[in-house]
């Protein structure tokens, strides 16, 4: 069987460099998921309702998230939006605040706040630059005339490439990747510039979202060569291609009910299996090959290269042991408040162990 050589494979910790923990009922349900998934290290994004752009506010989530799952290291982000200034940027570093997201304005869930000209923001890179924060990148462009929600993370490629050329040093993640184009970009850039890339975006495509709710995200997934050239990124060794799960939870009733259905694809509680079970598929699929999936590809893509990224220590301390035993995918996580469906409900995936 594919990958079983892997079976009791013992790996570092993952750092999942996208997360979403959300805030109330659901950051309680979700944010003692996250060690479930083999993970201790998030990057937590800031699109609550209202958005996180203060300081002050990013530190109280911060607190918010440690009393409820102290064992996890959180980063933090802002929200990028016209109340963020160059002063701001520089408390925010004081801080400790690690980056900055930018949301193009009304492209996916709680982003009506976003950005709609990226050059009002270019004191704004500038000081981030100067101060070493990370440029956090939703990288499409809203649907309108000839873009569509296949063609929106190409054509946001040519703003990539212009903040790039604009700031040379800026470190900047081009979050979520679903296209071969995108992976092309972000190789042709320098060193500044890196990719975080998804559990799903490795396992599914267009056809699985055009009738599932619950694998519809923003980006949606794309083609069958985009979904290989992601597997082949990610295992690639390329340490410009790290773990982001953009695990990202809705009600049910949000993604079966209503007029319009969530963006977004919970997989915190399964994140470090998901990658496996994904690399597993495409080695019984051929598209990857089973003797290059080493430990030093897992660990690279699970955790090394974002924290080398990030600028974290590697992770020496705690490891995780994962194997086969037939462990299945839980329907459905439920608090007395709310709840949310897992990515691929149902089915089996690796067991997971602290160890
Ligand atoms: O599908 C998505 N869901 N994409 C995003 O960019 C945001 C996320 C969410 O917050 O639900
Ligand atoms: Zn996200």
């Amino acid at each position: 069987m594919p990958l079983s050589r892997l079976d009791g494979i013992k790996l570092p910790a993952s750092a999942d460099f996208h997360v979403h923990l959300r805030d109330g009922d659901m950051m309680q349900l979700v944010t003692p998921t996250i060690r479930e998934g083999g993970v201790n290290t998030v990057f937590v994004m800031p699109n609550l309702v209202p958005p996180v752009t203060t300081v002050s506010r990013a530190l109280e989530y911060k607190s918010q998230l440690e009393a409820i799952e102290p064992r996890v290291n959180y980063l933090m982000s802002l929200y990028l939006h016209e109340s963020i200034t160059p002063e701001v940027i520089i408390a925010a570093k004081k801080a400790g605040i690690t980056g900055v997201k930018s949301y193009p304005a009304g492209v996916t869930t709680n982003s009506s706040s976003g950005v709609i000209d990226y050059a009002a923001f270019y004191p704004v890179f500038a000081e981030m630059e100067r101060q070493d924060m990370i440029l956090n990148l939703h990288g499409e462009c809203p649907s309108s005339g000839d873009i569509t929600v296949m063609s929106a993370e190409e054509r946001f490629l040519p703003t990539l490439l212009s903040l790039h050329t604009q700031f040379p040093n800026l470190r900047i993640i081009l979050e979520h990747l679903t296209t071969a184009a995108a992976i092309s970009a972000v190789q042709k850039c320098g060193p500044k510039v890196a990719a975080t890339i998804t559990a799903h975006h490795l396992s599914i495509i267009v056809d699985n979202w055009a009738g599932d709710p619950f694998c519809f995200c923003k980006p949606v997934a794309k083609t069958v060569e985009d979904r290989d050239a992601l597997l082949r990124a990610a295992t690639s060794g390329d340490p410009k291609f790290f773990f982001g799960s953009d695990s990202a939870p809705h009600p049910s009733a949000s993604k079966r009910g209503g007029d319009k259905i969530a963006a977004g694809i919970f997989t915190q509680k399964y994140a470090t299996q998901l990658v496996l079970d994904a690399v597993e598929q495409a080695c019984a699929n051929g598209v990857l090959q089973e003797e290059k999936i080493t430990v030093d590809v897992l660990e690279g893509f699970l955790g090394k290269f974002g924290r080398a990224f990030y600028g974290l220590e590697q992770e020496t301390k705690e490891f995780v042991t994962l194997r086969k035993t037939g462990e299945k995918i839980e329907e459905i996580l439920k608090s007395e408040k709310t709840d949310v469906v897992p990515f691929r409900k149902g089915q089996t995936t690796w067991s997971l162990s602290w160890a």
